[in-house]
């Protein structure tokens, strides 16, 4: 799609010429084997990333996330999390279709999570109740428009999850941004959480690669969960270099993507339509209600000027910022959707 202005996901970008030459070159071998020693290198230098003992790649974030839900909570029992998260909204129904798992939502709240809520919902085992068993929650939030959960508020969360003696799972995706935006260490988040899932192919711009980090114990296991959901791949280095490239040259650049972020909400605030302090990452949430557009219209007329972005909702639409956005990308995109806007 060269030529526009392609805002609709980081989910989008294409591999780099440098990074396609570290896929071309990677050493490979069977990974069902436990042979590749890219995909090895990769679960390696997450899991000291995250503090963890060892980490599992998966083709997908979906799929990371599904494997530590089905680590975490036997069939029949209990996941919390938000009711806007990925992995209750977006994930097809796999927690109950593939690990017999049964979710229950707390009122979505993007990063501002309420401790004491949580803390209230977490059921004991009893003869009646479904018993709680962990905890999820997604840094940084996507569908709350990349907001980041602020490390006071995992840290109390962590402290409920243990006093009830449940566990924590983080979708990930998006945890560099998490942590390019607030300085925290990827260790910390790591040791808050039991289990993590994180992902190189949103915003980090690897065409595929997801990992579940934990304990040696849960990720053998993991392995296990991975190969009878269809996810034991061969000789998958070739994806891994590509990974492995993102991690040592795309983290640092996310703060490009924020700033980008932030230009376009403060373009676009003076229209009602964003709330240009709340854009802390790279997704800039447009709320339509009060517009001369619904997002279906502005989707369609920003297309027909070479700008696309996505409709959420109604009167929901969504900007992404990142790699292969760049500034004029961010002025011409300002420009059509000033011009839409203005009716
Ligand atoms: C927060 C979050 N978690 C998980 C995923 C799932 O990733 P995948 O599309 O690789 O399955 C996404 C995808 O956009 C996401 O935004």
């Amino acid at each position: 799609m060269t030529g526009l202005v392609d805002l609709r996901s980081d989910t989008v970008t294409r591999p780099t010429a440098a990074m396609r030459r570290a896929m071309a070159e990677a050493e490979v071998g069977d990974d069902v084997y436990g042979e590749d020693p890219t995909v090895n290198a990769l679960e390696a230098e997450v899991a000291e990333l995250f503090g963890h003992e060892a980490a599992l790649f998966t083709p997908t974030g979906s799929m990371a996330n599904q494997i530590a839900v089905q680590l975490l909570v036997p069939p029949g029992e209990e996941l919390l999390c938000d009711a806007d998260a990925h992995v209750v909204t977006y994930e097809i129904g796999a927690a109950a279709a593939y690990g017999g798992v049964s979710t229950r939502t707390w009122p979505a709240a993007g990063g501002d999570i309420d401790a004491d809520l949580v803390a209230a919902m977490i059921r004991p085992e009893g003869f009646f109740a479904v018993p709680t068993r962990a905890v999820a929650i997604e840094q940084t939030h996507n569908r709350a428009g990349g907001a980041v959960i602020p490390l006071a508020t995992m840290r109390r969360l962590r402290e409920v999850t243990d006093a009830a003696g449940v566990a924590l799972h983080c979708d990930g995706a998006r945890i560099w941004h998490a942590h390019v935006a607030d300085g925290v260490p990827l260790a910390e988040y790591g040791r808050l959480c039991d289990t993590l899932s994180v992902c190189l192919s949103k915003g980090m711009g690897a065409p595929v690669g997801s990992l579940v980090v934990s304990t040696a114990e849960r990720i053998e296991r993991a392995r296990w969960i991975r190969k009878r959901m269809g996810g034991g791949m061969r000789q998958v280095g070739i994806l891994a270099a590509g990974c492995r490239y993102a991690l040592r040259h795309h983290l640092a650049r996310l703060a490009d993507d924020h700033a980008r972020a932030a230009r376009l909400a403060a373009a676009l605030a003076p229209y009602g339509v964003v709330d240009a302090d709340r854009v802390r990452t790279n997704i800039v949430p447009l709320d339509l209600t009060k517009a001369p557009v619904d997002a279906p219209a502005l989707a369609a007329a920003a297309r027909a000027q070479g700008v696309l972005v996505s409709v959420m909702g109604p009167r929901l639409a969504r900007l992404v910022t990142h790699l292969d956005v760049d500034d004029a990308g961010i002025d011409r995109a300002i420009e059509v959707l000033s011009g839409i806007l203005e009716g």
